[in-house]
């Protein structure tokens, strides 16, 4: 399959479609009666993540209803930290728990070794849905960026304000930069071989990006993306890489111009004009609709589609949310957000 028929690949070659492609972050999850049955059949979520039949077919499962331009494989971005040797769980109604790095004995238990064999049905997955998307579908494998994943393992669950990462950043920088240099590998490693089991475009999702001092995010945002972004194109040329530093603010126009991401996933609080003039000379962007609006549907979410698409679809775009859909979404908003993309004329 040539990538001139995938729109959303060629989206992210620069050019400008109308209707622009379309997908949603988190597509495939509990807003879906579908995806709420196959998680009981699997037992854990981690279960799903890696059982390759159930997690091919909870990342078809939005496809079948929405027909998006892109499928994500199924997974988590903490399956990384679970490879080292930092055993995840997921608990209940109260999200990740690791036991957390502190010390330098604590990092010494994480390695490469048997890294890949942990992630072989992450793997699996990936080259089943390779042979299972319609061929105008493109394929995205993605991993969580050093900085999001490391704010995980040092906390040992999510984090408001991330203490313990932050302290550790600024109290002990040479344990730290160990840290991320371990992550920086690991995850370049993951991708090259998601790419190798059929990924076409990789996307690095950097959720806490936004919490960081200009200086720290130069060093443990951009810099670590900077060297995923050097290493895909050196080793697997023509795979187009989507950034996404969440919270990022006016450094988002660094972070792109740094990094050379082929395209920028921006979240809701920035403003679209400013996006317009600022991020889309220089690459494709994504987004932005704020995930609540389509909680809410009716005709607040007819216009905040029409105003993302007004200002944004006459550049290089994919349309998306500014964010993950939550779980008390109607799946018929999605729906009605679909029809709605797919018509708009321009
Ligand atoms: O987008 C997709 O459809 C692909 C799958 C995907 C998941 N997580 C599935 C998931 C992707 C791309 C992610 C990325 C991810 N995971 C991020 C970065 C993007 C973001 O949303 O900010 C982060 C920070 C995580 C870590 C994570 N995973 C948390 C904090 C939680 C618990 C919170 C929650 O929503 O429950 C998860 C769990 C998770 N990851 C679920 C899904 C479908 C829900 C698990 C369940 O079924 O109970």
């Amino acid at each position: 399959m040539s990538n001139s028929t995938k729109p959303f690949l060629r989206a992210l070659s620069g050019e400008i479609l109308t209707p622009p492609p379309f997908w949603l972050m988190r597509q495939a999850g509990r807003y879906l009666p579908e995806y709420r049955a196959t998680r009981t059949e699997a037992g854990s979520f981690l279960d799903l993540c890696y059982t390759p039949d159930l997690a091919v077919e909870v990342t078809l499962q939005p496809l079948r209803r929405y027909g998006f331009d892109a499928a994500i494989l199924f997974s988590d971005i903490l399956v990384v930290p679970d490879a080292l040797g930092q055993k995840v769980s997921f608990k209940e109604g109260e999200g990740p728990v690791l036991p957390p790095i502190r010390s330098a004995a604590d990092l010494d238990r994480l390695n490469l070794s048997g890294f890949h064999e942990h992630l072989a049905p992450v793997y699996a997955t990936m080259a089943g849905l390779s042979k299972a998307i319609p061929a105008t579908t493109a394929l995205i494998g993605f991993a969580g960026a050093p900085w999001t994943v490391a704010t995980y393992m040092v906390e040992g669950s999510g984090s408001k304000d991330f203490p313990n990462a932050k302290g550790m950043m600024f109290s002990q920088p040479e344990l730290f930069a160990r840290l991320m240099a371990l992550l920086t590998q690991a995850t370049g490693d993951y991708l090259i071989r998601q790419i190798d089991n059929g990924a076409e475009v990789i996307q690095i999702f950097d959720t806490w990006a936004g919490a960081l001092p200009e200086l720290e995010f130069d060093k443990w945002v951009i810099a670590p993306t900077r060297a995923l972004v050097e290493r895909i194109r050196a080793e697997r040329p023509g795979v187009p890489v989507i950034g996404f530093p969440r919270g990022a603010g006016v450094l988002y126009k660094r972070y792109v111009l740094e990094t050379k991401v082929d395209g920028v996933s921006i979240d809701s609080s920035v403003p679209l004009d400013w996006a317009a003039a600022e991020l889309q000379p220089h690459c494709t962007v994504q987004g932005n609709l704020d995930p609540l609006l389509l909680v809410a549907g009716g005709e607040a979410l007819d216009a905040g589609i029409d105003r993302v698409l007004s200002k944004l679809g006459k550049g290089r775009f994919i349309f998306n949310l500014g964010h993950g859909i939550v779980p008390p979404t109607p799946p018929e908003n999605v729906a009605r957000l679909a029809e709605r993309v797919k018509n708009w004329k321009g």
